[in-house]
């Protein structure tokens, strides 16, 4: 276990899901605010179901803390984004939010976050391609990575420090995080397609506001009960 800043910090290199194995360490009594990464995850899970797939080359990793209540954590797993913008920004990447919470760069996912509460704890999983040089056919029109983007390779324990650090700047003041937050989410202006508790609904997102509710021609809609969420 290494510390850094506030964080303890456990490198895994092959796990399930380093979402599960920060929750084992939080139930088996080690104080939060903890981290676990894995150089390889075989069985990374994303949002809805959906797989993660982590190869070697990328960064997966999740941080645990103590639960601050439905509404808070809520909160924190959409703005988690924002500090991967920002890491990403910090290379010289020029990413954009996609709603709830992916980071991509022009069409391609570079970044998703799996936020998960489990007992008392919150549990933000965040996997960021870094290294890899290629996807799989399936995926390959869908994803890219830090290195595919600049042609550069980067060190990852640098991009996990950065995250950190601007993880921080998050939780000490969320309420300053949604100026900067706003201004990288790709839709304003925009026709979506999402669902929102059981009904499909195709309109226009005319703002976003501080409580993260979607304003549009069909009325308020709150990112935390948004499934599917789909540009047009
Ligand atoms: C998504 O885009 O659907 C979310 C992907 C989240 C992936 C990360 S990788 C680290 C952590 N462990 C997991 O099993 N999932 C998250």
């Amino acid at each position: 276990m290494i510390n850094f800043d506030r964080y303890k910090i456990m490198k895994l290199t092959k796990v399930e899901s380093t979402n599960d194995e920060v929750l084992n360490l939080l139930l088996s009594g080690v104080n939060p605010p903890v981290v676990v990464t894995a150089e390889e995850q075989t069985g990374g899970r994303g949002r809805a179901g959906h797989k993660w797939l982590s190869k070697p080359g990328g960064l997966y990793f999740s941080l645990g803390m103590r639960s601050k209540g439905l509404e808070t954590d809520s909160k924190l797993i959409v703005l988690a984004s924002l500090p991967v913008v920002e890491t990403l920004r910090y290379f010289g990447l020029n990413p954009r939010i996609k709603i709830p919470n992916d980071v991509y760069i022009g069409d391609k996912k570079i970044s998703g976050i799996l936020g998960e509460r489990k007992s008392d704890f919150l549990i933000i999983g965040v996997g960021i391609n870094v290294n890899q040089d290629s996807f799989p056919d399936e995926i390959k029109h869908l994803a890219t990575s830090m290195f595919i983007e600049t042609g550069k390779v980067f060190d990852r324990n640098n991009v996990l420090y950065t995250f950190l650090k601007e993880f921080n700047r998050l939780i000490d003041s969320p309420d300053l995080a949604y100026d900067r937050w706003v201004k990288y989410v790709s839709v304003i202006g925009k026709k979506a397609r999402f669902t929102y508790k059981g009904k499909s609904l195709i309109c226009e997102i005319k703002a976003i506001d501080k409580d993260l509710n979607l304003e549009t021609d069909m009325g308020k809609f709150n990112i935390y009960e948004i499934f599917g969420f789909e540009e047009l």
